[in-house]
């Protein structure tokens, strides 16, 4: 008789298959702010049918697939990472109809799409939220997230000391339904953002439908926000040190980031997504945010049967020297080997100061500077074993734009920090797609629509159309060091052997299994002053002029060996 039903035998087959070169093990993924990418309505405010619009120049680029920002029904006050509702579209991005839409579009071009899915915390929107401050201390309702009673003899103290990552304390009183001052509840992030309370069985089961609800519409997997997070000390104790946690931005409070229960989630999701997988051998994708103090607990995190991958952030924060990225590469090598994951390289995301501003030296030469170590940057990153996530304009070498005027940040950040802290809006500048004037494409909308941050007038420098056209644009690099990296066997996934170089320099040679006078050897200039060329020949592709035998300062070349 047929049996229409793969067997269990011929499901592990196929995964055995599969899983010997799962897709992600060395993807490049574009993160796409959906605000900020291009507007279709003429709100000023980017768009799910812009991003379809979109598709086909990112698929000239040459990406695997495409990391949407959260889109989801939201007052906005965190730019969507506040959801009021998961398994919805807000319609200033669009809705379900559209959505479908991309993804078929994605699907049809060879693209993936990935989610962010956000299991800390929800918006004070969301009708369980709205139900719990409606309800009484002690509730059911109130125990889907952590309230209690605050200290002192009129509970107005916060029930402990823990800040808030956007500054303030990590509390705030609710009005009780008599009209009285009453409990407190935890919000790790701004105070729209209550956090989740995962010790309740009840919001465990909800994000499995929220799984089910976009994997059942073809999505290829999740980026996970704030994956250290979810579970907190049940106890909900004082933090040992709160000045340190008051200090970063880093996740550092240890009774309210990195508690083990955390790992049965992602243990869970992971089988989710296995089961998707034994149905239709499409391999899906987990990748977390995770921050955490050392490399040893990032590395639990993509253990086999956990997350599939977890960025890997330190590249955002290792100054422009030989040494230092040297040594961040090694501890991310180190941090991987044994879990079966590879390492997820970036350099740039929504929330940090871009490379070109970044790398930058304050000098009237500094930006010039900066564009041309960015440029290394990304030569050095796409050569690096394991996977390479791009935030959106910086194929384009979009600067921060750093001279916002306070009244049009949005950031919580800003606000919270008594406007100290001027962070995260100058890198979510719309983009700029053509035209001399803002809006430069950006918004498809009548004259004078606006886009929701005000763009630059140098940002005309920058335009997609202007990109494409000159083959010398941060566009150009990026573009022909994917097809490179498509084309090569010796990039992507692998290992790495580091080659002896002069002081600030930096080369490897990859290919594994090959001669290694067939391996790919990248090397970086990190000084100013040009270095013998660890290679005799032309390079394959360099991020600057480079002649054959020298390497110029501030330059990355790649060649095939000679040595
Ligand atoms: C993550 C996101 C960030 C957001 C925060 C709270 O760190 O990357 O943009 O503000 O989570 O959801």
């Amino acid at each position: 008789m047929h049996n229409c039903c793969p067997s269990q035998r011929q499901v592990n087959g196929l995964n055995n298959v599969l899983n010997r070169h799962p897709w992600w093990r060395d993807a490049v993924i574009y993160q796409v702010y959906v605000r900020s990418f291009l507007d279709s309505t003429g709100d000023g405010i980017g768009d799910l049918a812009g991003v379809r619009a979109g598709l086909p120049y990112l698929k000239k680029l040459g990406v695997d697939g495409i990391w949407l920002s959260p889109f989801y029904p939201s007052p906005q006050h965190d730019h969507g990472y506040d959801v009021a509702g998961y398994c919805d579209v807000d319609p200033l991005f669009g809705d379900l109809a559209e959505f479908d839409l991309l993804t078929a579009a994605a699907r049809r071009l060879g693209m993936k799409v990935l989610l962010d899915i956000v299991p800390n915390h929800c918006s004070d929107e969301h009708p369980w939220f709205r139900q719990a401050l409606a309800a009484a201390p002690g509730s059911r309702e109130r125990g889907r997230f952590h309230f209690a009673d605050g200290r002192g003899p009129d509970g107005s103290e916060p029930p402990n000391n823990w800040h808030s990552m956007f500054g303030g304390p990590a509390w705030t009183r609710v009005t009780e339904a008599d009209g009285r001052p009453g409990q407190w509840y935890l919000h790790m992030f701004a105070p729209e953002q209550p956090d989740w309370n995962w010790r309740t069985p009840e919001v465990a089961a909800e994000f499995d439908q929220v799984l089910r609800f976009w994997l059942d519409r073809g999505v290829d997997g999740f980026r996970v926000d704030v994956a250290a997070g979810l579970f907190k000390h049940p106890e909900l104790p004082d933090s040992p040190d709160p000045e340190a946690d008051a200090r970063t931005r880093d996740s550092v409070n240890p009774l309210a980031w990195n508690q083990p229960e955390v790992h049965d989630v992602w243990r869970h999701w992971r089988a989710v997504c296995e089961e998707y997988t034994a149905r239709d051998g499409r391999e899906r994708l987990l990748v977390g945010e995770v921050s955490v103090p050392t490399a040893r607990d990032h590395a639990l995190y993509v253990r086999p049967d956990e997350l599939h991958q977890a960025f890997f952030f330190d590249l955002l924060s290792a100054p422009w020297n030989a040494d230092a990225f040297r040594k961040v590469i090694g501890e991310a090598m180190q941090d991987i080997a044994g879990t079966g994951s590879t390492v997820t390289w970036v350099l740039n995301n929504h929330d940090q100061v871009r490379t070109v501003t970044r790398y930058g030296e304050p000098t009237p030469e500094g930006s010039g500077l900066g564009a041309a170590r960015a440029r290394a940057a990304a030569l050095l990153m796409l050569a690096l074993p394991g996977a390479a996530y791009i935030y959106q304009g910086e194929e384009l070498g979009l600067p921060e734009v750093v001279d916002l005027p306070d009244d049009v940040l949005t950031d919580p950040i800003f606000r919270r920090t008594g406007s100290r802290a001027r962070i995260r809006d100058g890198c979510r500048v719309p983009l700029p797609w053509s035209g001399q004037a803002s809006p430069f494409g950006f918004t498809s909308g009548a004259e004078g629509a606006r886009p929701w941050l005000p763009q630059p007038d140098y940002f005309a420098e920058y335009a997609t159309d202007r990109a494409l056209a000159d083959t010398r644009s941060f566009w150009h690099l990026y573009r022909d060091g994917l097809q490179l990296r498509s084309r090569l066997p010796q990039l992507g996934d692998g290992a790495l052997e580091w080659l002896d170089t002069p002081p600030g320099v930096l080369g490897f040679v990859r290919g594994d299994g090959l001669n290694r006078g067939d391996g790919l050897v990248c090397a970086v200039n990190f000084g100013t002053a040009p270095t013998p060329a660890p290679v005799s020949g032309t390079p394959l592709l360099a991020s600057g002029p480079c002649p054959a035998g020298v390497l110029p300062g501030s330059t990355a070349a790649w060649w095939i060996n000679d040595l």
